[in-house]
């Protein structure tokens, strides 16, 4: 009989579910691929708001995740709950706004919760920057990547 070893879940968490949080998930899902890890693996993402519900990525996540070779056009954008923190060991904020509203919500939570950033290696900004409205999704990209290798570098400790 195997072993049974459970699962690591991991949420990615923006506003909107359609830009930044769909970017981490994809590129979280790839890494874990990658490093023969997937089936240790729960990844997934929402946003703390409501309105694109149900709505793919943005065009813009799609495009730049595909042209690094992942395809992330298999997500349905939703909205975070409750369960959430019962059912994910992991919550990474893509900004400090997302991280206020997650705890606000949280309440007794045995989720670790953080910023995707604490685990940026590079030093600079807290915040991964919403490229909703002024673009920049290459330079969204590889600030997400990069964090993500760490994150999941930390998971494996
Ligand atoms: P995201 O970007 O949080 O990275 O998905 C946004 C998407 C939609 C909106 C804001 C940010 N919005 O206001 O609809």
């Amino acid at each position: 009989m195997g072993k049974c070893v459970s699962k690591t879940s991991v949420l990615f968490v923006c506003l909107g579910n359609i830009c930044r949080s769909p970017l981490g998930q994809g590129i979280f899902e790839d890494l874990v691929k990658e490093q023969d890890l997937a089936d240790k693996f729960i990844v997934d993402s929402c946003g703390t708001g409501a309105w694109h519900e149900g709505e793919l990525p943005h065009l813009g996540s799609i495009e730049i995740a595909k042209r690094n070779g992942i395809s992330i056009v298999n997500q349905k954008a939703r909205q975070i709950r409750k369960s959430d923190f019962e059912n994910f060991d992991w919550i990474l904020a893509m900004d400090r706004s997302n991280l206020r509203d997650i705890k606000a919500i949280a309440g007794e939570s045995r989720s670790r919760i953080h910023l995707l950033r604490e685990f940026d290696p590079f030093i600079g900004d807290l915040d991964v920057p919403d490229p909703y409205y002024s673009g920049g999704f290459e330079g969204v990209f590889e600030i997400v990547e990069r964090s993500c290798r760490v994150l999941l570098d930390k998971i494996m400790e």
